[in-house]
């Protein structure tokens, strides 16, 4: 069965980190927006690139699921009517469709980012992941319930 995982969770949940792990054990082609943003030269807080390119992701991933490959998606998928959709997508093509689910304790995620701004990232600050925090929908059980596979982080979401 063709395997679509979608990874969500905020900045530094560790979403990249996963997905290249994934990648590499399935395979599967990883598809990550912000990798593509830096590398066309675009600003990685360009909110409406941001949705073309992931809207360009969505149908490349439908051809490459049709083609029998295995695709992991990290856009961190903040919304579930963003999760709904690509669940939709994935079935409608046969596919497998998995959401992992990366929670980590605020200050763990704030840690997290510090250390990574310092090595040179496009710094994401407590007072951004407060922000992001505040818009962020975390799934519960009920849609998790939804998927035909979830994986979720050990620790739960803060509240
Ligand atoms: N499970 C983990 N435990 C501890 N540190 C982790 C874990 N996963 C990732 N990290 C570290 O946390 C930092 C952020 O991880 P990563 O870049 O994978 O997050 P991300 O969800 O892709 O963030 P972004 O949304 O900003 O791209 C990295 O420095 C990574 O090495
Ligand atoms: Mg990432």
């Amino acid at each position: 069965m063709t395997r679509l995982i979608l990874l969500c969770g905020l900045p530094g949940s560790g979403k990249t980190t996963m997905a290249k792990r994934l990648a590499a054990e399935i395979p599967a082609v990883r598809l990550c927006p912000d990798e593509w943003l830096a590398g066309l030269g675009v600003d990685l807080f360009d909110e409406q690139f941001r949705d073309k390119l992931e809207r360009q992701f969505r149908t490349l991933a439908q051809d490459l699921l049709r083609l029998g490959q295995n695709v992991v998606l990290e856009f961190g998928f903040w919304s579930r009517a963003e999760r709904d959709q690509m669940r939709d997508i994935g079935r409608a093509l046969g596919a497998h469709v998995e959401l992992h689910y990366l929670a980590a304790p605020f200050d763990e995620l704030v840690r997290r980012l510090e250390k990574r701004n310092s090595e040179g990232a496009v710094p994401v600050t407590r007072e951004l992941l407060i922000e992001y925090a505040k818009v962020f929908e975390a799934p519960d059980q009920d849609e998790l319930d939804l998927f035909d596979v979830t994986a979720s982080a050990d620790r739960p979401q803060w509240s």
